[in-house]
């Protein structure tokens, strides 16, 4: 029997490794072939609140390359044998059936320079817009977990919804993660930036999320190197230990590390990746560098190698280094599937305007300048208790409908 689906989930970038995996988790999970082990939405606390069940979630979405999320579930197998072939196939059906059907072709400003930015906008709200008629989806989040694309400073001054309007007639080509949040934002949709890309932090773009009622959040997705220097940089300042410098390589192998080996893309990741530092650290200045290398050989399988040189009782100079090997896709995916449940939650609830209680998904939370994991981690701890039936009505953190 199939499900009814209320909510449906548009991810941008969908034939990519880390929709892909959310999309084999998300069937996976929902037909009780694996456990939820890694989703934070699972945890006991978390069964307070009455969060969107998976299978009352539809999957679409949108990719520039003709390619299919079973061709990249096999290829991320065949390279570095992350989900077993047994799954795979016990899923194929419903990858063809189900989720195939709901990917149409993406849009690209970036790749397409002869795409005017409205024409561009107007197939991505066709696309959204029929997606969620077809379907009968009360409401619709929008992803990005596209490739990542180049900072683009000059949108700050885009103060207005106005501003990107009439930049959308007669200004410079827009990135398309722009135009993706702006069709979202335009048509009531919540929004998510899984990515380091320009998205609802510049102001024309926060503006029309609160004129419109929407709930979003970002930016780039907290899974690994960051995570961590999010947890140990507290602990240091916690003991008066000064961190003399903090050195961080990390090397991949996967399509993104790939994107993420031109100059002005990387740009956009070590801006995200490098925010934390001084923010968690202010009354100390440590040298700081952050590095990313694309090793093909490695695949998914991304290696951060931190060296922290600090010193504490009579200037005596001590150091820590961590290795942090983990699978990309595999910490990413979790929590995609845990900010779809929670930004319909908060549709649910009315709640709009940035989600600031899901700061600790996001290496530079939008609207949070506090970049201490476990603080960001106590903001849902209290949302959840806020929000949890037996308690008083809901004043959320994120503005009320
Ligand atoms: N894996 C992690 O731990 C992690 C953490 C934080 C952020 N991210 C970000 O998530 C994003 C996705 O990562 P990934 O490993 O899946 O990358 P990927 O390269 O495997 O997938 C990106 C997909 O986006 C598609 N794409 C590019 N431009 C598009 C457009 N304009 N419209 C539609 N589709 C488009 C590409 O064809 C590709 O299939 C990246 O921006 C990455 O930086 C990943």
């Amino acid at each position: 029997m199939k499900h009814k689906r209320r909510w449906g989930a548009w991810l941008i970038g969908a034939y990519g490794a880390v929709s892909t995996t959310a999309i084999l988790g998300k069937l996976a999970i929902e037909k009780r072939l694996v456990s939820p082990l890694g989703m934070i939405t699972y945890l006991p606390f978390m069964k307070k609140i009455s969060l969107p069940p998976l299978s009352e979630i539809l999957i679409g979405g949108t990719d520039i390359r003709s390619h299919s999320v079973e061709k990249t579930a096999w290829e991320i197998w065949e390279k570095d044998r992350l989900f077993s072939p047994t799954l795979l196939e016990e899923l194929s059906p419903y990858l063809k059936e189900e989720v195939e059907t709901c990917i149409v072709p993406g849009v690209s400003t970036e790749e397409d320079p002869s795409l005017s930015n409205q024409e561009a906008l107007d197939r991505i709200e066709k696309d959204i817009l029929s997606f969620q008629k077809k379907n009968a989806l009360d409401f619709v989040v929008v992803v990005n977990l596209a490739s990542t694309t180049s900072p683009a400073p000059y949108l700050e001054n885009f103060q207005e919804p106005e501003d990107l309007e009439k930049a959308l007639q007669s200004g410079p080509s827009l990135p398309s993660s722009i135009l993706y949040a702006f069709a979202a934002l335009k048509n009531k949709m919540g929004y998510i930036n899984f990515t380091p890309s320009p998205g609802t932090e510049i102001p024309s773009l926060s503006k029309l999320a609160l004129a419109n009622k929407v709930p979003h959040m970002g930016k780039d997705g907290k899974t690994g190197e960051t995570l961590l220097k999010t947890v140990l940089a507290p602990l240091f300042a916690s003991r008066n230990l000064e961190v003399l410098s903090w050195v961080g390589y990390n090397i991949l192998g996967n399509m993104d590390g790939k994107a993420l080996n031109e100059p002005d893309r990387k740009a956009s990741k070590i801006q995200t990746k490098g925010a934390s530092l001084a923010k968690l650290l202010p009354h100390q200045k440590p040298f700081h560098k952050v590095g990313i290398d694309y090793v093909p050989s490695l695949g998914d399988w991304k290696t951060a190698w931190d060296f922290i040189h600090f010193q504490g009782f009579l200037q005596t100079k001590m150091s820590l280094q961590f290795v942090w090997q983990g699978s990309d896709s595999m910490l990413a995916a979790p929590l995609v599937l845990d900010l779809i449940r929670l930004v319909c939650f908060s549709w649910q609830k009315g709640e709009f305007g940035p989600l600031v209680h899901l700061a600790s998904f996001f290496k530079n939370p939008l609207s949070f300048e506090d970049h201490h994991f476990y603080h960001q981690y106590s903001l849902l701890e209290e949302y959840v208790a806020r929000h949890s039936s037996s308690n008083s009505p809901p004043t959320s953190t994120a503005s009320q409908k």
